[in-house]
């Protein structure tokens, strides 16, 4: 198979300095296979989403920034925080703009992958069940998996925000590897389907 570079767009769903979820996203920046880079896209100067500005004149500065990101990248990390059993407000924000205009965004086709920390030992699982259906809404595509759900996330991180839970880092590593191959795995297949559909 061939192997081609991935640059992926990282976002937490967290504005808070000490967050476990930006913390989770810098260890996967860290651990990422060979050919996959993380940028991470802060979503701290995101507007509210405004039906309104939503056209090419009004559309404020950092939305087009981000959509453009979103555009150029082979994909979507997304690390969530879980409030009230659901995403936060944040997150859901920039994906609300992202997703426009509906069914032709730069998410349509994107791979997503996911993953969350959060104090409590479940925190996060139903975050990302929520997150999954928000992102298949808008046709992106979410790699099916098992999550990577970090629990006790007080005892995973140390006081600098740093992963060092070893069975964590290992089991995010592995995520990252499979994800990186499921990504190239389903290009690939948009690639042969695209030249038999234009030959
Ligand atoms: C929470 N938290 C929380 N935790 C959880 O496991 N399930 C939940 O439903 C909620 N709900 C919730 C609602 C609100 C409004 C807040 C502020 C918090 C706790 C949450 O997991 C914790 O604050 C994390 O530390 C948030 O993630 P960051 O900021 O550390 O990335």
């Amino acid at each position: 198979m061939t192997v081609f570079p991935l640059h992926i767009i990282g976002m937490a769903g967290s504005l808070r300095e000490g967050s476990y979820n930006r913390s989770l996203l810098s260890a996967a920046q860290r651990l990422t296979p060979e050919d996959l880079t993380i940028e991470v896209f802060p979503l701290d100067d995101i507007p509210l989403y405004n039906g309104d500005l939503e056209n090419d004149a009004d559309r404020p500065a950092e939305v087009k920034r981000l959509k453009r990101s979103l555009a150029q990248a082979d994909g979507l990390l997304i690390a969530t925080p879980e409030y009230n059993h659901g995403i936060p407000g944040v997150l859901k924000n920039a994906i609300d703009w992202a997703s426009r205009p509906a069914f032709k965004s730069p998410l349509v086709g994107k791979p997503v992958g996911m993953m969350g920390a959060a104090p409590s030992i479940i925190g996060t699982a139903r975050a990302q069940q929520h997150l999954k259906v928000v992102m298949l809404s808008m046709l992106a595509e979410v790699m099916p998996h098992r999550g990577v759900v970090v629990g006790n996330a007080k005892d995973k991180f140390d006081e600098e925000g740093h992963l060092i839970d070893e069975a964590t880092q290992q089991f995010l590593w592995s995520y990252l590897q499979d994800w990186a191959s499921w990504i190239r795995r389903i290009s690939q297949k948009k690639a042969l389907v695209t030249s038999a559909e234009t030959s």
